[in-house]
Parts: C-alpha cells; structure tokens; sequence
C-alpha cells in the first residue's frame, strides 16, 4: 500500500492542524510506502508573495521534520521539485470536462460571492488528480473538505482508463478523524481563516500570552462547570494524560476555581508536549544542509516514481516520449 499525501504552506501550522492533520499523516508513514509533500504549487493559488511563500515551505518541512516525519520511512519532498506532475496535469486536462471543475466547491464558492477566480484556482483538483496518479499512490489521507478532490481524482482516473487503457491507480481516500475539531481562542473552530489560532512554534512567552487570552465565560468562581462543553478543557484534553484531564474534569464539577488557573495548566502541558519537537526544529534550523539534502533526496525518489508514470500516460496518448 502507498499512502500519499499533500500539505498547503499557506500559513503556520497551528493545534487545529496539528491534531486534526498533521499526527495522523505522522502515524501513518510506517505503511509500507509513504509519499508526502509541500503543496507551494496549489498554495500559490493564495501565497502571491515569493519571500513568504519560500519561507512557509522552508518552515512547513522543518516543522514536519521535528514533529517525527521520519525520512527511513517517509518520502518528503516539495511539490514544484517533481515537475513531471504539471506535465501530467497537462495530459490530464485534456480529459476532463469543465462541468466537472465546475462543481467544486472552492472554486464555486468564490464564484457565487461575485470573486473573479484565475484558472489555477478552477484547475486547481487536476492538479491535485495528478499528484496523486503520478506515484501510483493507493490511499491518500485527506481532511474531509478534501474528498470531493479525490472523488474527481478517481472520475479523471476511470475515464483515462477507460478510453487509453489501464494507466492508473485508482486512489482511495481516507478520511482523517477530525470529529472533535480543535477550537480556537474564541471557542469557533481553529482556522487561520478567523485569527484565532495558536501556532504548533509559537515563542513560549507569546504561547502563555495567546493562551491567557482565550475566551472564557464569566460566570463566578465557585459555580460548578461542565468540562465536555467547554473549549479551555477541550484545548487542555489535548495534551494531558487521562489521568490529569480527569483530575480537570472533577475540579470543573466542583466548581471553585478560576479559569486562569487551568490557563497556566494548559500552557505548561502544551509547553511539554511540543517542547521536545521545538528542540528538534531548532537543531534542524541550525543544519540547514541537512534539510535540503533530506528534501533533495526525497525529490530525487519522487521524480523517479512519476516520470516513469508520465512515461506510461505519454505512450498511451502517442506522445512517444523520446521520438
Ligand atoms: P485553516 O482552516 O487554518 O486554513 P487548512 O484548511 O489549511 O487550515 O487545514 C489543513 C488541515 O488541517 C486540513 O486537513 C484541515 O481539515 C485540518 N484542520 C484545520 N483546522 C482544524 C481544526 N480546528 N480541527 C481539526 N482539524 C483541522
Ligand atoms: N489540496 C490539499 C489541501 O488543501 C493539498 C493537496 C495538494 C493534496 N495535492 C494533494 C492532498 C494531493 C492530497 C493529495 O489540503
């Protein structure tokens, strides 16, 4: 089995991602084969400046890195380093029809608010079709916005099949479990979207400040409280033992306490969670040969897999690569 996945540099990575994402991938690259890149191809469909969108993806592999993707099992690479698959998406254009791109939801959604959306951001599920054919990848684990991309990738896949002969692996998406979306500081869902996040790297002393400011209600201190609702358990669950979130979940009941109290206990335990990976990313910045050597190899394998996929989709279209 091959597990493939990509991931937009289009902001730092924050909790939401993290738990929501991010872990699973993670946990996910001891399956036989795993594929996972920096999607900066689809981000510049929204990072239209070159220094940020160089430093999101230089940040996004040293975060992935630290946070335990594991180059002896997984393949890391930077989506523009293979560019086999715009080749492909190319071919694969051919083959698609526009009602097809028309139903999908970013690209709709920015037409019905009257956005005038370039083409990238309409062919934006080919490309996404071709990272996926172009390695053969089998399951690709995505969030659940994401499945109507593959189901798109899996119709492109079918029709090329069937109309060129069998050149592709049809892909199966596995859904993340993002059922208890991760909350942000205003108790809405985590999302850069709403400037409500708190980032996996933030400096210690700006994460005490964010997680101060969190949103609370302002009933008194002594009145019992019931932690499942409450965003501020919610966040703490996310980091302590059973044990210490059960201890939480009492002290809520009871009731008498303050919520600045389980503020503090949130930021040391976010602090100890994440404290050994910002160790690993500060050694990693501090080698950034090492880094590029990692993503250089990685593009290296990627690039191997996807021409000879490329090779495959050209000679059944009569491309006849190499005359
Ligand atoms: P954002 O909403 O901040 O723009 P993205 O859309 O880039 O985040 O999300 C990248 C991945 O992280 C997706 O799989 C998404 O579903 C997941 N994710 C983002 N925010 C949350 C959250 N609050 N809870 C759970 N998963 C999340
Ligand atoms: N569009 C995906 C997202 O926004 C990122 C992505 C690009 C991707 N290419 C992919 C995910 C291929 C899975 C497979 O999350």
């Amino acid at each position: 089995m091959r597990v493939l996945s990509g991931i937009q540099p289009t902001g730092r990575f924050h909790w939401g991602n993290y738990f929501g994402a991010i872990r699973q991938y993670i946990d996910l690259q001891h399956e036989d084969e795993a594929y996972y890149f920096i999607a900066n191809l689809h981000a510049l469909t929204t990072v239209r400046d070159r220094q940020e969108l160089e430093q999101l993806s230089w940040d996004a592999a040293l975060d992935l890195l630290a946070l335990g993707l594991d180059p002896n099992h997984a393949i890391l690479f930077v989506q523009s380093d293979v560019p086999e698959v715009s080749e492909l998406c190319w071919l694969l254009m051919t083959m698609t029809p526009m009602g097809l791109l028309e139903r999908c939801h970013a690209y709709k959604e920015k037409k019905e608010k009257g956005l005038t959306a370039d083409s990238g951001l309409f062919t934006y599920p080919v490309l996404m079709a071709a990272d996926i054919l172009a390695y053969d990848a089998d399951i690709v684990p995505v969030g659940e916005d994401q499945g109507q991309h593959i189901e798109v990738c899996r119709d492109i896949a079918q029709k090329f099949n069937h109309h060129r002969g069998e050149v592709f692996v049809l892909p199966k998406a596995k859904i993340l479990d993002q059922s208890a979306k991760v909350p942000g500081t205003d108790g809405e869902k985590m999302s850069k979207s709403y400037n409500n996040t708190i980032e996996l790297f933030e400096e210690p002393k700006q994460l005490k400040k964010k997680i101060m400011r969190i949103q609370t209600d302002s009933r008194p201190m002594d009145e019992p409280k019931e932690p499942q609702t409450d965003h501020l358990f919610q966040l703490y669950s996310l980091f302590a033992s059973v044990d210490d979130r059960d201890e939480m979940a009492d002290l809520y009941r009871r009731g008498g306490f303050g919520y600045g109290e389980v503020k503090k206990s949130l930021a040391a335990a976010a602090e100890a969670y994440f404290g050994p990976a910002r160790e690993r990313r500060a050694e990693l910045q501090a080698q950034p040969e090492q880094v590029r050597q990692i993503l250089g190899d990685g593009a290296a394998m990627a690039r191997k897999k996807a021409s000879s996929v490329l090779k495959r989709a050209q000679e059944a279209m009569g491309l006849c690569p190499g005359g």
